[in-house]
């Protein structure tokens, strides 16, 4: 028997079920990991609320783990029992001591990078590569606004920017997430549960304001963040913390200076194999050149999958959080 974390119905996080299970075994195409670390992503609180349907009820919950491959299916030929891997895609279940996915989601770790690391920065990781060298490729000297800057992407964001030679103006909701966003790279902050961020924006960049804004906050900050733009230039909207960002009419963006609009996620770039091993051969180069450090903030007993999401939910958290089986 093996312990993971499930639910049967949408709701708080007393819904999450810490259970015993028997392991599967992995199908044709699939493996077997025994998980040594598990991300947790805001993410999985979409599912746990429904705000994202999971597949199936009960459902497992979480997609980020790295541990060691412990039974590889028929077909599988790029892994074997033993290796040292992490996942950032496939079904829901990372939140378990075992976790069966297709293997092609599943990619070798290279040594440098430990199974914590891994597990607290393939998604969110993962996730900044395609944001900064994908949906705007960023050359250096651009300047972007990056909301939720000392978050667990955002801390991946702000060194990544820098690294890049580009401006991150960061938005965090105290002077420590200030503080840890600027050690961590970021040009400058906003406080914005108490500046006007437009006003900020358009002081900082002497009114030339950013060339792209990235919005994972959503409902609350929608507005504010099209109004730091530059003419025709590019919103990323990624998530939504504070809410789905809902009812938009078109016509906004062209009242706001003829913008862009983008609503990507991770399994839309990581779409291909190829694709998902160009991109975490950026990871790990950026993680191995000591470039990006990743700040595992937080660290929960799986068990406490539901305190765990509840820190995130109310933004006690800072970096990473990652939860040991
Ligand atoms: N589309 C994609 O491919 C993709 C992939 C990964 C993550 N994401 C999104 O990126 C965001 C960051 O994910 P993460 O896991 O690293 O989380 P996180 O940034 O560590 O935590 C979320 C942060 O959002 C801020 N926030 C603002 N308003 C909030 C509210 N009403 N409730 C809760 N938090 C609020 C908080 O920072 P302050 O206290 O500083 O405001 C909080 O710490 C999430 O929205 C997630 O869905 C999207």
């Amino acid at each position: 028997m093996a312990k993971r974390i499930q639910f049967s119905r949408t709701g708080g996080s007393e819904v999450l079920e810490y259970i015993d299970v028997t392991p599967a075994d992995p199908a044709p195409g699939e493996v077997r990991v025994r998980n040594e670390a598990i991300g947790l992503n805001f993410i999985d609180i979409y599912f746990r609320t429904g705000l994202y349907p999971a597949p199936s009820l009960p459902s497992g919950l979480g997609t980020e783990g790295a541990g060691v491959v412990d039974a590889v299916g028929e077909g599988v030929s790029h892994l074997k029992a033993g290796d040292r891997v992490a996942y950032a895609q496939g079904p829901l279940g990372a939140y378990a001591e075992y976790h069966v996915l297709p293997a092609d989601k599943v990619v070798t770790l290279p040594d440098n990078v430990d199974a914590e690391t891994a597990a607290a920065s393939m998604l969110k990781g993962l996730t900044v590569q395609y944001l900064l060298r994908q949906t705007a490729p960023l050359k250096g000297g651009e300047t972007i606004l990056w909301h939720a800057a000392a978050g667990g992407v955002g801390s991946i964001a702000c060194q990544w920017a820098k690294a890049l030679g580009v401006r991150l103006i960061g938005t965090v909701s105290s002077p420590e997430k200030a503080e840890l966003a600027k050690s961590n790279g970021a040009w400058a902050t906003i406080d914005y549960t108490r500046e006007n961020v437009v006003e900020r924006v358009r002081e900082l960049t002497d009114g030339e304001m950013c060339d792209v804004v990235y919005d994972s906050v959503g409902k609350d900050t929608w507005i504010t963040s099209l109004d730091c733009l530059k003419p025709r230039s590019l919103m990323v909207s990624f998530g939504n913390a504070s809410g789905a960002v809902e009812g938009v009419n078109l016509g906004i963006l062209n009242q706001k200076g003829s913008l862009f609009v983008t609503r990507p996620s991770l399994n839309g770039y990581a779409d291909t194999r190829e694709r998902l091993e160009t991109m975490c051969r950026d990871l790990f180069d950026m993680l191995g050149s000591g470039k990006v450090k990743i700040d595992i903030g937080q660290r929960f007993a799986l068990a406490e999958a539901g305190k765990a999401q509840d820190a995130l939910a109310s933004r006690q958290t800072t970096g990473s959080t990652i939860l040991l089986p």
